[in-house]
């Protein structure tokens, strides 16, 4: 097997790459020169500049790595480490809208694997594959710690709770269509490459998205409100777990009972 077989088969990137056309190249300095000036060590920008290589190509291409590692002062090696350790940096292209279904524990239990594997069928397309029409890819994803909203949906990383099989393939139906789909909470999609670009640290320049940023819902909010010591809406209102702070005692009992004998 050639080397280039082996890191195609393990979804790695092939180097060394060619470098970015100067058009390209240039633009993109211009951007990185503005992320790096955030940060007291450069090398500190690297996750945001590997955003920036997906907003450009839709995912980290080999090319990418190279400009990165460049940028930067880093060996190819250290950006690719970087690179292929987080999840939400892709290794092959994404669609316009990357579809992500969580399939661990809880999600799957209660529906993720079921509507995975509907939506691979429907799609006719496997894991981290992409349409042919370059609309949608599906990729299984881990926890995003949206539980009380099992089973969910993230497009381009927005979150579409409480889904099944029907309203998932109506999504990716929808998405394809170009229909306007507005997530459960966030604000309203955009592409692929314009949310890489956001999470690059660029503004949200859409009249009115940012105000559309989703806060906490009831669910994910009762811990909270029960860590506080509050009742739940629509309980009685009693303290059923007292805040930590009102029992530092002295004895360094802090679970609220009495001293023995007291
Ligand atoms: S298990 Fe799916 S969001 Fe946590």
């Amino acid at each position: 097997m050639s080397t280039t077989d082996r890191t195609t088969d393990l979804g790695l990137p092939e180097l060394p790459a060619e470098p970015y056309p100067a058009e390209v190249a240039a633009r993109l300095a211009h951007d990185a020169q503005e992320i790096i000036a955030r940060y007291p060590q450069s090398r500190s920008a690297l996750l945001p500049l590997l955003h920036l290589v997906q907003a450009e190509e839709g995912f980290v291409s080999r090319t990418g790595i190279r400009w990165c590692a460049e940028q930067l002062g880093l060996t190819t090696a250290e950006v690719t480490a970087v690179a292929t350790f987080y999840t939400m940096y892709r290794r092959r292209p994404a669609g316009r809208y990357h579809v992500g279904v969580c399939t661990n524990t809880l999600c799957a239990v209660l529906g993720g694997d079921q509507i995975f594997a509907e939506l691979q069928q429907h799609l006719g397309i496997g894991n981290n594959e992409t349409t042919e029409d370059g609309q949608v890819s599906l990729e299984h994803i881990e926890c995003n710690a949206a539980c009380d909203y099992a089973p969910v949906v993230m497009v381009n990383w927005e979150f579409f709770d409480n889904q099944t099989p029907d309203s998932a393939r109506q999504l990716v139906d929808d998405l394809r269509a170009g229909a306007e789909v507005r997530p459960t909470r966030g604000a309203r999609l955009c592409s692929f490459k314009e949310t890489a670009r956001i999470l690059a640290g660029f503004p949200d320049e859409r009249p009115g998205a940012v105000d559309e940023g989703g806060a906490g819902g009831a669910p994910s909010l009762a811990g909270l409100r029960l860590a506080r010591g509050e009742s739940l809406p629509g309980t009685e209102p009693r303290r059923i777990v007292a805040p930590r702070h009102e029992h530092d005692d002295s004895d360094g009992r802090s679970d609220g009972t009495e001293g023995a004998g007291a």
